[in-house]
């Protein structure tokens, strides 16, 4: 099983994956800098970044929709699963929320494109768990944790949610990882869309920051989000060559207007792709039955 590059290894025990702290030693270091829990602009802020996990948590729940298409009883367990963690962080960032007293935002349009299902299941897990959740990963681990200022009374509960939230994700992106590279196995045309499609998504960044950045070019935290963006396109596209999908060096500029091509025809194509249900044709095998002698 791949090692994710921004969380515990997926085979850390839960204390081991708990023990996590705040420092990030192979995330962003944001230096100390933290928001200002009663600054009316900083709170303004942070009900926006909530407002996304919150909607992004809302969908996660929707994993539960994968188990139809489960290959194998240890996809379905692991969906069975998420869709309980995912229905959780829903209720802990509704709690943060209320600690915090701020009421949820409508999600920015670039959120909803992202949490958007997917029903081709290469297609879901490269997007949705190893990329996509991988970015909430760094937003939870390196963003929030690091820039919740502690000598606010309410933030110790809050990064204790956090933390759960945190060691849950890693989980979800070490099963995208796994998934993904199976897939590629199988398929190993998918490499130049799936290239594409991580350059796509990670053109996206700039235009969910461009709402937070700009009007506090002093901010401690907000001065600190190019840099960061940066971290997280860096990252990426080390997972992505890790995977075994992504370039060395940075691709020629018509090599990766090709993967981006290929990626939307592929993306458009899972738009009318229609879920198959598998463990009604293997649940014998995977049980571990032997279906050979049938009839004896
Ligand atoms: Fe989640
Ligand atoms: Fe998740």
């Amino acid at each position: 099983m791949p090692k994710t590059d921004n969380g515990p290894s997926p085979l850390a025990t839960s204390n081991e994956a708990a023990g996590a702290t705040d420092e990030a030693p192979d995330g962003y270091d944001f230096k100390g800098a933290t928001f200002d829990l009663n600054d009316p602009g900083d709170r303004d802020i942070l009900c926006f970044i909530l407002s996304q996990a919150l909607f992004g948590e809302a969908t996660g729940v929707y994993c539960g929709r994968s188990l139809y298409s489960a290959r194998s009883l240890e996809a379905a367990r692991f969906y069975t699963r998420q869709a309980r963690q995912e229905l959780g962080h829903l209720q802990l960032f509704a709690d943060v929320f209320r600690e915090l007293g701020l009421t949820p935002q409508p999600p920015h349009w670039v959120i909803r494109l992202l949490s958007a299902h997917n029903n081709y299941y290469p297609l879901k897990v490269l997007m949705e768990h190893a990329i996509g959740e991988g970015m909430v990963l760094d937003i939870f681990k390196d963003l929030l944790l690091q820039t919740l200022p502690d000598s606010d009374p309410r933030v110790p509960s809050i990064k204790k949610k956090l933390r759960v939230v945190v060691r849950e994700e890693a989980e979800h992106v070490a099963w995208g990882e796994k998934e993904t590279a199976a897939m590629l196995e199988e398929k190993p045309w998918l490499r130049a869309p799936f290239m594409g499609l991580v350059d796509l998504q990670l053109s996206t960044l700039p235009l969910l920051v461009s709402r937070l950045r700009g009007t506090r070019p002093d901010h401690p935290v907000l001065s600190q989000l190019a840099p960061f963006v940066e971290h997280v396109r860096e990252r990426v596209k080390r997972q992505s060559r890790r995977l075994g999908f992504y370039p060395e060096r940075d691709a020629p500029r018509w090599q990766r207007g090709l993967a981006m091509a290929a990626g939307t025809a592929l993306f458009a194509r899972s738009q009318l792709a229609r879920s198959r249900s598998l463990l009604d044709k293997n649940y014998l095998r995977e049980l571990g039955f032997d279906t050979s002698t049938r009839g004896q």
